[in-house]
This record gives structure tokens, sequence and C-alpha cells, in this order.
């Protein structure tokens, strides 16, 4: 299993600041982490979800899934932990396969974000430490928006199921799913890992079309082409292949 043994216990709390931190605290407080493994953490409200660097995550009290789940028995190396993101985002998208018609357009926002229908559905935060030669643990956080209907102004790109199907669900059951999703995902082995990168892009957003895009130099246009192992985006414009890291490329939505 790629990333040990997950799901083998759950604390509920009703609210707190992000589930992220608080399984960080008790990773902390309990330095010999023997009884946290396979750990994972849900509340109903965050007072300060975050997502990647200043980004916040939005979501209203008992709407949707709020989750991190400790990873602590990675047999990934270091330098290809990009493959916890994917395998994450993977996980994500089988869920939606499986719930939503066929005809929504369920894609990978790079990094990992999970986009339907051009708008975001879910996003993942994902924090590992590193010690020598091993990723010692990672606290993988998912925010689901399952029934969050309307959403504030600030946010016209993001989408909840309700919003896509009209339908209302058991938060217990679309849980089930994400934890069954990423078990299934996380019973690959090693050599599997290229199948999975190969997965992970063809199901980027925007991947092989022509889109416009901004970076330190400004707008141009360009086509996806794929991520690399260390998990860069690569894109094609004028001939030129060039690659770009976290917050180096940015999307410009039409
Ligand atoms: C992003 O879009 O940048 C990632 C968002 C991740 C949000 C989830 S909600 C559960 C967990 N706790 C947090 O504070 N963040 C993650």
């Amino acid at each position: 299993m790629l990333l040990g043994q997950l799901f083998l216990q759950r604390i509920h709390i009703p609210h707190c600041s992000s589930t992220n931190n608080f399984l960080k605290d008790m990773l902390q407080e309990d330095q010999n982490d023997g009884d946290l493994s396979g750990l994972f953490v849900t509340t109903d409200y965050q007072t300060a979800g975050r997502g990647y660097g200043e980004n916040t995550w939005y979501s209203s009290r008992g709407k949707n899934l709020l989750i991190s789940i400790l990873a602590s028995s990675i047999s990934i190396p270091p330098e290809f932990q990009f493959h916890i993101s994917r395998l994450i985002s993977l996980a994500l998208t089988d869920v939606l396969e499986d719930i939503l018609p066929a005809n929504c357009e369920i894609r990978i926002k790079w990094p990992n974000d999970v986009y339907v229908n051009k708008k975001k559905i879910a996003g993942i935060l994902i924090e590992s430490s590193i010690l020598g030669d091993r990723i010692q643990q990672s606290v993988l956080g998912i925010g689901f928006n399952v029934h969050e209907d309307p959403f504030p102004a600030s946010l016209p790109m993001a989408t909840s199921l309700k919003q896509l199907s009209s339908q209302n669900f058991d938060k217990e059951d679309i849980l089930r799913m994400v934890t069954a999703k990423i078990g299934n995902r996380n019973c690959s082995s090693l050599s599997e890992l290229q199948r999975l990168h190969h997965e992970y892009d063809r199901k980027l957003f925007g991947i092989d079309i022509e889109m416009p895009f901004r970076d330190e130099n400004g707008a141009f246009k360009g086509i996806i082409t794929g991520s690399d192992t260390q998990g860069m985006l690569n894109v094609k414009t004028s001939g030129e292949d060039r690659k770009y890291g976290f917050k180096e490329i940015e999307f410009i939505h039409p």
C-alpha cells in the first residue's frame, strides 16, 4: 500500500480551526504516534480552513465534507511525493464519476483541485514532513463541497454536488465513498506509479487544448502537455516547452 494503512480510526469534532491543524496538533502532542496510525478527522465547521499558500477554504456549518487523513507509513520516496496528490485527486474524481451524470466534465485542475464543468468542487491540502530519505508522515486534507448552495458572491468559480445534481446527499455516504476510493487507489504498488501519473495527466483540466495563461512575463497562449515526476506543469508555447511550479503560472479564465 502506497500510503500505509488508512482509515483505522476516526475522530469527529463539531468544530475546529482546521482539521489539518487539529491532526498536526495531535501529532505534536503525541510524538510516539503509534496509536494515531490510520487516524482521520472530520468536522462540521472550520473557523480557519486553509488551502495552499495564503488561500482559505470556505465551508458553511454542516454543509460539506472536511477531512484530514493521517498517512504515517508511506512507501513513496520524498522525490516522488507529488504522487500522493495524484492519488488523492484521482480518488476524488472516482467518487464524482460514480455520482454525477456522464455528461459532467470531471477534471483535475493542476496541481490538485477537482473541477466539474469548469468549477471547483474539491480542494486538497497535503502537508508532509520528511525525515532523511523518507516521508515521515503526511496530513491529507480534503474539502469536498456537498450541500453548499449558494456560494458567497466572492466564490463564483465554486460548485457542489447539490448544485450539480439538484439532489440532497447523505454526507456520511459520500464520506464512505471517499474513503473507499482512496483505499482502492492506495492498493496500487510502487510499480504502478507510472500508470497513476498517466491517468492524472489525462484528467488534467485543459490538457492538449490551447488556453490563455499568465506567468511572471505576462499573458500568453499555451497548451498543457502533462506534468513531470516532481509535479511541475509542462506547457508548450510557440514551440517552446516550459515547466512551471506551484504559483508560477495562472490560468486565465475566459
Ligand atoms: C485548496 O484548495 O487550496 C485546498 C483546500 C483544502 C481544504 C481542506 S478542508 C479540510 C482540511 N482542513 C483545512 O484547513 N484544509 C483542508
